[in-house]
């Protein structure tokens, strides 16, 4: 069965990047929650796509030049909805405790940017004390940033992110030793015997970021492993009636 990976959380209903996305995520089925993770000014991990506070938070300006104290202090659901007023911009420790009240919720954590082994242990160290390490896939675009998550904790699963899939993807992926190669649709749809490729090379495959029928349903014909979505609830409900 294709599992459902909940995009940014219940992105579609909730506010991305917030607990209340992951909570309804959870609610919804979804099999694994995605989410963004970069740093704040003074080293601390948050759960935010951009590099930039504006879109989605009550402030404005560079993740790297705010601290910790001043994230927390702003409103990550407002922009979304005012019945998500009061949303914070998360904490890894936060979205720890929510994967071990739900334990049937595995976790795809996307390591934003360039990270050092150093930095890339403030998300591997967490994640594997608390006992999750069976239940994670860090993954990032960045092959540095995957081969620093490899030096921080070579046991943890690592996913390499492809926007376009070039024709050496097989031996970076095999350099960077990773269980998933996740592509973007679009280089799924264009060229149909990719996935299998992957999977012939012993890869899984995370596909993103499709929100529609006609997409889940080319997506599970060539055999998809995982589809992220921005709709949890929905493709939960597709697959389970198909
Ligand atoms: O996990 C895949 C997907 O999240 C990558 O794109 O921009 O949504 O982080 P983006
Ligand atoms: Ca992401």
């Amino acid at each position: 069965m294709t599992r459902v990976v909940a995009h940014r959380g219940s992105s579609w209903v909730a506010p991305q990047n917030t607990l209340a996305a992951f909570e309804s995520a959870a609610r919804a089925g979804a099999d694994a929650i995605e989410l963004d993770v970069q740093l704040t000014a003074d080293g601390h991990v948050v759960v935010i796509h951009d590099d930039t506070l504006d879109a989605t938070t009550s402030g404005s300006g560079r993740l790297d030049g705010t601290t910790l104290a001043e994230v927390r202090a702003l409103d990550a659901g407002s922009w979304f909805s005012p019945a998500y007023a009061g949303q914070r911009v998360p904490v890894l420790e936060e979205v720890v405790d929510l994967l071990l009240r739900h334990p049937s919720v595995d976790l795809l954590c996307e390591v934003k940017g360039e990270w050092t082994p150093e930095e890339a242990a403030r998300v591997t160290r967490p994640l594997r004390d608390a006992g999750l390490a069976s239940r994670v896939v860090v993954q990032s675009f960045s092959p540095r940033t995957v081969a620093a998550l490899r030096e921080a904790d070579p046991g943890l699963r690592r996913g390499l992110l492809l926007e376009d899939v070039g024709g050496d993807v097989l031996d970076v992926c095999a350099a960077l030793d990773v269980r998933m190669a996740n592509p973007h649709g679009r280089a799924v749809l264009r060229d149909p015997g990719l996935v299998a490729r992957l999977h012939d090379a012993g890869l899984q495959v995370a596909v993103w970021t499709l929100n529609d029928v006609a997409h889940w349903s080319a997506a599970v014909e060539l055999g998809v492993d995982e589809i992220i979505t921005d709709r949890p609830d929905r493709l939960a409900g597709w697959l389970a009636a198909r």
